[in-house]
């Protein structure tokens, strides 16, 4: 290798512990996973790290919601997301926790530093409290009308129908989400992290060669507003790390999150023994990468440098950022099915061939990413089968059954060959640069020549005619050769084929100078088709499913889903869809605590001749003993849903803002179990 051998730090930006991975997330993911395996093919040592982002105001309502504990829910849902990271073969060299004892241990450090040098000041200020729930409430979790144009049901930042932006107090009767309750009023002390302190540091970083030039715009619009306090604490109750020498005190989320990378790494260091300092002290020589998404650019480009720098650590070699995913030109939607979560995509296709796509329509930049799923069949189909993989299959048959799996002693076409390896130095700057679609264009550009020049040769042909075997041996062989350096290149793209062809091949794991010289007379082991075509029906079954795939998929900064007063309405459904509801009267028979649930009840419901096991949060609201016997309403028509407690056959319907003030019981008017509710 003609370059010196680079000591690399990556991360992707850390994903809420309160909600599934779907295919938004995944542009990212497979961003930087391309981009770290190409670094490791080009025989770097980069290091690949990432975690859950597990705390805040939403995880803890969620867990609440779902009547366990932070902890479990954060458990739960970070395994979920390392199943689907690992089947989309996204590969980390560590995935954590923020809620870590190496996170508060590094989060404690760097803000003592920052309180010592004087950067970190408090002061008291108002904000919007719920009586009922005991909690100051962030401006997501209050709804009201607009100030400006009078809109329902506004979040308290911003209208999502003017795009109004204001404080929660300026909201026209305001309520909270969390209780249904009017907020109120009141001070409290916070601590504030003085980010002007770092105004000329930034302005330097930022114009140096750290991040993208649309970025640098950005950011020196954000310079001309001036830099404000930014405010790192949330009182109790707070999922998160209590701020040291205070007693109702909390980080807020984004200050320990990107900390977050640093303890992930320090978890690798301890396991594997790698030196932290050597990355992270300030005359480090490690190159250090985030790759994250152009929504959370203040937070990467501004308070992460400014709080590393503070700290005396070293800042970010760069943050890359990227544009968000549409589906069919349009934002994801769970009426269409177009939001498509990693696990649903993965029981129906191949996760190839959404990396393959990605990476084809990946650029450097910030804009949007268009998922066409018809293009998306189209190309894969096309490229990769119709292309790449056809090479293979083209050669493979004559070299197995003719020669043994021989490959010819010497490369027939060298000039041809010498093409296809110098091609990788452009290839590799294309993927150095992350300009992805530009490598991805020029290697069906060489699958094409390889395509053309086995069309010249036609071994098909040549094998039919006497004293041609030695041609057939050296035509195949060069058609293979061709194609193990279009499998090397796309090894960062498509992992799970290049292991495919180093086994068909019969080579050791690939490198990306491994091309400089072809196989000749090496025996390669029976060919296997290596990746078949995108059938439409799997597009269409996925699209299908996700439909009904409800469940919880907000984003941290969401309130979480259920029956919270003040939800969102939802998208408009049809009177079909209504009418497709099965609502029927059930005899409550039997009602039960269920062990671990802080919430639920497990009720045993009678339809008139048949039972249902169904779980039901509403435990704050009833004991067993005052339902046994009673009527309720239920859909009956819902598909069973495994829980963690069990599987739940059903839904029971209730009303009311949660709590104590929760209702689901039918009156006993002659309603007989199993009688069709209107
Ligand atoms: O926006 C998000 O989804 C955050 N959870 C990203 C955090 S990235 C880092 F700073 F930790
Ligand atoms: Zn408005």
């Amino acid at each position: 290798m003609s370059q010196k051998k680079r000591t690399l730090l990556v991360t992707s930006a850390l994903p809420y512990a309160n909600g599934p991975i779907h295919l938004g997330h995944l542009v990212e993911y497979i961003q930087t996973d391309i981009w770290v395996r190409f670094q490791k093919l080009r025989g770097h040592d980069c290091v690949y790290v990432c975690a859950d982002d597990a705390h805040g105001t939403p995880i803890m309502l969620r867990a609440e919601q779902d009547g366990i504990t932070p902890e479990q829910l954060i458990a739960a849902v970070g395994a979920e997301h390392q199943a689907d990271f690992s089947d989309f073969h996204i590969e980390f060299d560590n995935y954590y926790s923020t809620h870590s004892p190496e996170n508060r241990e590094l989060s404690e450090l760097i803000y003592r530093r920052h309180l010592d040098a004087g950067h970190i000041t408090s002061r008291t200020i108002t904000q919007a409290y719920d009586p009922v729930k005991e909690m100051f409430l962030p401006d997501r979790f209050i709804k009201g009308e607009c100030p400006r144009c009078g809109a329902a049901d506004q979040h308290g930042d911003s209208c999502e129908a003017c795009g109004a932006t204001y404080t929660p107090t300026e909201l026209k009767n305001p309520v909270s989400v969390v209780s249904g309750t009017t907020p109120v009023e009141r001070e409290s002390l916070h601590y504030f992290f003085k980010l002007a302190d770092f105004e000329p540091l930034l302005r330097d970083w930022t114009s140096g060669d750290h991040v993208q030039d649309e970025v640098t715009n950005k950011l020196n619009e954000w310079f001309e507003q001036g830099l404000r306090e930014w405010d790192i604490s949330r009182d109790a109750p707070y999922f998160g790390f209590r701020i040291p020498d205070t007693t109702d005190k909390y980080f807020y989320v984004w200050l320990d999150a990107p900390i977050g990378y640093m303890a992930s790494f320090r978890n690798l260091c301890e396991r594997t023994g790698r030196d932290f300092d050597a990355y992270w002290g300030r005359d480090s020589e490690a190159e250090l990468y985030h790759f994250i998404g152009k929504d959370i650019i203040y937070f990467h480009a501004l308070f992460w440098p400014a709080m590393l720098a503070g700290a005396g650590m070293r800042t970010p070699t760069a943050v890359f950022a990227h544009g968000f995913l549409t589906v069919d030109g349009q934002k994801m939607s769970k009426s269409r099915g177009t939001f498509i979560k990693a696990r649903t995509y993965l029981d129906h296709l191949n996760p190839e061939y959404l990396r393959y796509y990605f990476a084809a329509k990946l650029g450097s930049g910030i804009d949007d990413l268009d998922l066409n799923l018809e293009d998306f069949v189209q190309r894969v189909n096309s490229d990769l089968v119709g292309k790449v993989v056809n090479i293979a299959s083209r050669c493979a048959g004559f070299i197995n059954k003719r020669f043994g799996g021989e490959l010819s002693a010497t490369c027939a076409e060298p000039e041809l060959y010498a093409e296809f390896a110098d091609a990788g130095t452009a290839i590799a700057a294309d993927f150095e640069a992350r300009e992805y679609g530009h490598a991805v264009r020029k290697i069906m550009a060489l699958a094409d020549r390889a395509n053309q020049y086995i069309d010249a040769n036609k071994p098909w042909v040549l094998a039919k005619q006497a004293g041609q075997e030695q041609t057939v041996q050296e035509v195949c062989s060069v058609g293979l050769n061709l194609f193990r350096v279009l499998a090397t290149y796309l090894a960062p793209v498509l992992p799970a084929m290049a292991r495919e062809v180093e086994s068909f091949l019969n080579v050791p794991v690939m490198s990306w100078d491994d091309v400089a010289t072809p196989l000749t007379a090496h025996t390669i082991n029976p060919f296997k088709p290596l990746l078949t075509r995108v059938e439409q029906e799997k597009v269409d079954a996925m699209l299908e499913d996700s439909k009904h795939s409800l469940g919880n998929t907000d984003s941290g900064e969401q309130p979480a889903s259920g029956p919270l007063q003040g939800d969102p309405i939802a998208e408009t459904i049809s009177f079909d869809d209504f009418a497709r509801l099965d609502l029927r009267i059930a005899r409550i028979a039997k009602a039960e605590h269920v062990e671990g649930a802080d919430k639920l009840l497990r009720l045993t419901l009678d339809l008139g001749g048949e039972t249902r096991n169904v779980f039901a949060g509403i435990k704050s609201a009833y004991t067993p003993e005052s339902l046994e016997g009673r009527l309720t309403v239920m859909v009956a028509n819902l598909a069973p849903r495994k829980m963690r407690f069990g599987i739940s056959e059903g839904m029971v319907l209730a009303a009311g803002p949660g709590g104590e003030d929760l209702w689901i019981l039918h009156p006993d008017d002659g309603a007989r179990p199993g009688m069709r509710v209107k």
